[in-house]
């Protein structure tokens, strides 16, 4: 379940110096930028008294917890305890940091260790981010979902079609246009699809992504309609 690259975040949502918390199948991790424009994915979870990491502040390369002001660099090791200023931290006080890379505008993380990682997804340099969908259906249904709604085009017509294009990463192709979804199993029963255009902002960025951004609402409407169906078929 948590073999491969996992799509994480927009590359646009995590801004330098900006945190967020999310989901591998139940898990979670803090995603984080430092202010050279990094991004870090780690267990969200601070060694000392567990607080949540993405509740902290982040400060240029380092990231400090909310609760005590323990920082971290950007490997995850602890490098300064407030209460105890003149301490040399252990070297055994680190946060469990992932292989974090960049590619298609998505952030991506690999929870696996080094030797069983699959070389990481690399994509095209220009694409236009449309948004994050955060739903509550499993990745299943998700993507049933997604295969039986396909978007109409920005511009022209024709048929639309989806096709595998890496792990957890599925390419929406109409008539001129073409579409990354990147999917993240957040839990046993909620997923986030991550949606990019390939091409130029020249061409897209504006009404190309306010048109699929209009269809993902409709995609969450119609994916959380069938979750409701299948619990009230359930009980
Ligand atoms: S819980 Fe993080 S510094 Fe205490």
């Amino acid at each position: 379940m948590n073999k491969g690259w996992h799509p994480v975040a927009l590359s646009t949502s995590i801004e330098p110096g900006s945190s967020a918390g999310t989901h591998i199948h139940g898990r979670e991790y803090i995603v984080w930028r430092d202010n050279s424009g990094v991004a870090h994915v780690w267990e969200d979870r601070c060694p000392h008294r567990g607080m949540k990491l993405s509740f902290g502040f982040v400060r240029g390369d380092h990231i400090a917890c909310l609760y005590h002001g323990w920082q971290y660099d950007t490997t995850g090791r602890c490098r300064y305890i407030p209460a105890h200023p003149d301490l040399e931290v252990p070297a055994t006080i680190t946060v469990p940091a992932f292989a974090a890379v960049e590619a298609m505008g998505m952030i991506w993380a690999n929870i696996e260790p080094e030797a069983h990682r699959s070389a990481p997804p690399v994509g095209p340099g220009q694409v236009v981010p449309v948004r994050s969908l955060y739903v509550d259906v499993d990745v299943h249904t998700l993507l049933d979902v997604l295969r039986a709604n396909l978007p109409l085009p920005f511009t022209g017509e024709g048929e639309t079609s989806i096709a595998a294009a890496a792990e957890n990463l599925w390419r929406i192709s109409t008539t001129d246009e073409s579409l990354l979804a990147g999917i993240q199993a957040l839990g046993e029963s909620r997923a986030a699809l991550h949606l990019v255009i390939e091409g130029p902002a020249s061409v897209y960025a504006g009404a190309g992504q306010a048109h699929y951004l209009g269809w993902t609402t409709l995609l969450r409407q119609m994916a959380e309609s069938r979750a409701t169906a299948t619990r009230a078929e359930a009980v």
